[in-house]
């Protein structure tokens, strides 16, 4: 808190300093919220798209790889392989980087800006909950994000032996996708991983959609509550759905 009162018991008290906490910052905490917001919304429409695209595996191989294949080769032959598919990859990629300087910023931020003074009165729900585990909820899903992109994109270190990478046979391009996912969640520690990841998932990206309503400034009363309730029902559906998928390649049921 920077000074303007000539309050001096407050000064007295350390409730007040006398000298600004922190130099002014390049970029001011609400562009950094509203870049948290607006990535963070992003990355749920992915996981909604993505979770919704990973559900064809319970159609079959044959369907689930023409899918892999055509994220590839969409927009084919006026785009070469796989351009919209990097087009989105450097979008996601941007949208992390800044989605966790925001993090630490804002963080480091309040920390600072609230000294040696503790935060109080929070009540005690779930949206505290979730609330206080941000940090540590965003830093197992980027855990997450390394080791499945190793597991079932790059096809290193954790993926599973025999990882099949794409291929080009007769100039069509050949997906092994399905394969390589059943062979990676027939592996029971790595179901309960994702199992976990998942369960971090729902708490950062229901607190996430939550907070963005407000960042984003959407205040109308009736908009506001079907926001609030979308941001409990939307990850949820996406976490249900993204973990059904490995206990049923566990359980035997997709094999
Ligand atoms: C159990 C749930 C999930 C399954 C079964 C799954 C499945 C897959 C598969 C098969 C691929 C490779 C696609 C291909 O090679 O064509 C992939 C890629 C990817 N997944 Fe997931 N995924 C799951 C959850 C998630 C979650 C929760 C996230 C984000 C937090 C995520 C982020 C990604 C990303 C960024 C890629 C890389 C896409 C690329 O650039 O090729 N996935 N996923």
């Amino acid at each position: 808190m920077t000074v303007t009162s000539s309050n001096r018991d407050a000064i007295a008290h350390g409730k007040i300093n006398v000298e600004p906490l922190r130099e002014q910052p390049k970029f001011p905490s609400w562009a950094l919220k509203l870049t948290m917001a607006v990535t963070g919304v992003l990355f749920g429409l992915f996981v909604i798209v993505h979770m919704l695209g990973n559900l064809k595996l319970f159609t079959g191989a044959e369907h689930f790889n023409a899918y892999a294949t055509f994220l590839r080769t969409v927009g084919a032959p006026a785009v070469p392989t796989e351009g919209v598919l990097w087009i989105f990859r450097i979008v996601l990629l941007v949208a992390i980087v800044l989605h966790i300087y925001g993090a630490f910023a804002l963080f480091g931020r309040a920390k600072q800006s609230r000294g040696k003074f503790r935060r109080q009165g929070m009540v005690s729900s779930w949206n505290t909950f979730t609330a206080r585990s941000m940090i540590v909820t965003g830093i197992v899903l980027l855990a997450f994000i390394i080791f499945h992109l190793m597991d079932l994109t790059l096809g290193v270190g954790v993926a599973p032996a025999g990882f099949q990478h794409n291929e080009t046979i007769n100039g069509e391009l050949v997906s092994s996708a399905y394969d390589n996912v059943v062979a990676s969640f027939s592996r029971p520690g790595v179901v309960v991983w994702y199992v976990i990841a998942q369960l971090a998932l729902l708490m950062h990206l229901s607190h996430g959609l939550w907070t963005a309503t407000s960042d984003l400034g959407i205040t109308g009363k009736r908009w506001r509550k079907v926001l609030l309730f979308l941001s409990g029902l939307l990850p949820l559906l996406v976490v249900v759905g993204n973990i059904v998928i490995p206990v049923s390649v566990l359980a035997g049921l997709v094999s």
